[in-house]
């Protein structure tokens, strides 16, 4: 497929990592799906934009009203890139037309990232605000941001896992997938995404009963279809009802808040996210519940996606899912793992820095120019759209050898050790950076190790129909990967 097939299109400048770009809305038609493959060009993900519009995400809606138009120059100006009007399509334009700089330069994403708050801030649309809350840690900025990411990133840090979390997700793993019975044809992105939500549930508010799991759980998931929908506020849409699963989701918050406030001793609240919040910090009522819908929104899509494409990659790398397995296997607890095992996993921590590299779901982060910067010899003016496109750098040949093959391998090589450093790698910041870094990285990252030990313990499967990533509307694959289950023994680890 040409990029001439594609009515909007962006290109990396050669000269330059940087590209400035004005676009139109009029997404246009592509041509056939392509071959299956399991890592796609940056571009193509761009490219893709096209087939899906009717659904894209608030991040989407900001980039594809842009097209690009480039014009090269070396003087103090704008970064490279053609610039102009609009070829077709002005609807979107006098809404929300304005310049934006997109980079796949890993030093200036790094800039970007590190002056959150003084020369770039984070910007999202009302209706994205509406539905996740105006008092959350995402929607925050200056000083109530940084205090916000600062309790978040406290309440989810490294040392807290082991006490706080470890146990919990195992149980709450071996609830879910037990349900799973053998020979059952599933979709594995359905059967993720569900681990992700209970996993939400239970350590944001700690809930751990099923049922009143499962009722909180589709709370959930109307809430997070919402923030994936076109904002439209009215009965029948999506955007509609993930409105109201906030409310209620508000409303079991503030009962759980009422509980916290009676008397000692009267009610035992359980521990999860929320309940040390409350004992913890003093914030009003509606930070409370934005901070928790906040998490909840930015730590689900993200960790289920990521578990489904480490056995997407692993299934099309025996290898590696040999090695996955004989780690696994090899762990000492015959019950839960404990924190030693969840340490002695150093092949599965590569296949899950493999998996975020070429299959990062925060593929791009979307910032707004607080004032004109001067970057080198460059101005960006203020105002101006600033695009840190992460997998550009992640799959970029020149820091990645065979950059598109999944090799978790390469994260073994002590020439690697550097950049794989992911809080503070310029080349690999699957978490982002700054002072919007993940406050969920180190959760993330045990959920998914945990996830694949019960998942290859406990079956093997066969794919039933062929699939491929896309980014568009959000990250997913196209076929939801259709496998079938064989349980390797009939004796699954009990949650009893
Ligand atoms: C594999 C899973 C995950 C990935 C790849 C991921 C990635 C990211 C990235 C790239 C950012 C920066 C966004 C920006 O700069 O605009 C971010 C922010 C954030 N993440 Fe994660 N995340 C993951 C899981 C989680 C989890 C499990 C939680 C919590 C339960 C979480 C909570 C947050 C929050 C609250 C923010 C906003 C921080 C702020 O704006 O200050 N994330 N995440």
């Amino acid at each position: 497929m040409g990029k001439e097939a594609f009515p909007m299109y962006m290109e990396l400048s050669s000269e330059s990592s940087f590209t400035t770009f004005y676009a139109n809305s009029k997404a246009g038609t592509l041509g056939e799906d392509s071959d299956v493959s399991p890592v796609r060009d940056c571009r193509e993900m761009i490219y893709e934009a096209g087939e899906e519009w009717p659904m894209m995400t608030f991040t989407l809606v900001l980039l594809l009203i842009f097209i690009a138009k480039f014009i090269y120059g070396k003087k103090k100006n704008m970064p490279p890139g053609r610039r102009g009007w609009p070829l077709v399509g002005d609807s979107f334009n006098c809404l929300f037309g304005k310049w934006a700089v997109v980079s796949a330069d890993p030093i200036f994403n790094r800039f970007v990232m590190q002056n959150e708050g003084k020369l770039f801030q984070s910007s999202y649309p009302k209706s994205f605000r509406d539905l996740v809350g105006k008092n959350g840690v995402i929607t925050l900025q200056g000083y109530e941001h940084r205090r916000l990411h600062a309790i978040s990133s406290n309440l989810m840090r490294f040392d807290k896992l082991k006490f706080h979390f470890l146990n919990d997700i195992q149980l709450i793993m071996i609830q879910t997938l037990n349900n799973l019975h053998n020979n059952q044809v599933i979709l594995l992105q359905d059967v993720c995404r569900k681990v992700a939500i209970n996993q939400m549930v239970n350590q944001l508010l700690g809930i751990s009963s099923e049922c009143e799991i499962n009722e909180m759980a589709q709370l959930f998931s109307d809430f997070v279809d919402g923030c994936l929908s076109l904002p439209i506020n009215f009965p029948g849409f999506t955007y509609h009802t993930a409105m109201k699963a906030r409310e209620k989701i508000i409303s079991k918050i503030k009962k759980t808040i009422d509980k916290q406030r009676q008397p000692a001793g009267s009610t035992q609240v359980s521990n999860g996210v929320l309940g040390r919040l409350l004992e913890e910090e003093s914030l009003p009522d509606e930070t409370i519940s934005d901070f928790i819908i906040n998490l909840l929104f930015a730590g689900n899509e993200t960790t289920a996606k990521t578990m489904l494409f480490a056995v997407f990659f692993l299934n099309q790398c025996p290898t590696a899912l040999n090695q996955l397995l004989e780690e696994q296997q090899g762990l000492t607890s015959n019950e839960m793992l404990t924190w030693q095992d969840y340490k002695a996993m150093p092949f599965t921590q590569c296949v899950i820095d493999e998996t975020l590299r070429i299959g990062g779901i925060a593929i791009w982060l979307m910032r707004e120019a607080k004032e004109d910067v001067t970057y080198q010899d460059y101005v960006i003016p203020k105002g101006c759209f600033v695009v840190p496109f992460l997998s550009a750098v992640h799959l970029d040949e020149n820091l990645y050898h065979d950059a598109l093959t999944f090799n978790p391998w390469r994260w073994m090589d002590p020439e690697n050790q550097e950049k794989r450093n992911w809080r503070n790698s310029p080349f690999y910041s699957p978490f982002g950076g700054g002072a919007r870094f993940c406050p969920g990285a180190e959760l993330a990252r045990l959920q998914i190790a945990l996830f694949l030990h019960y998942f290859v313990i406990t079956y093997r499967w066969s794919q039933l129909k062929e699939d491929r990533m896309s980014f568009f509307p959000s990250a997913r694959l196209v076929n939801g990967f259709q496998i079938r289950l064989m349980r390797r023994h009939e004796h699954m680890k009990s949650s009893d």
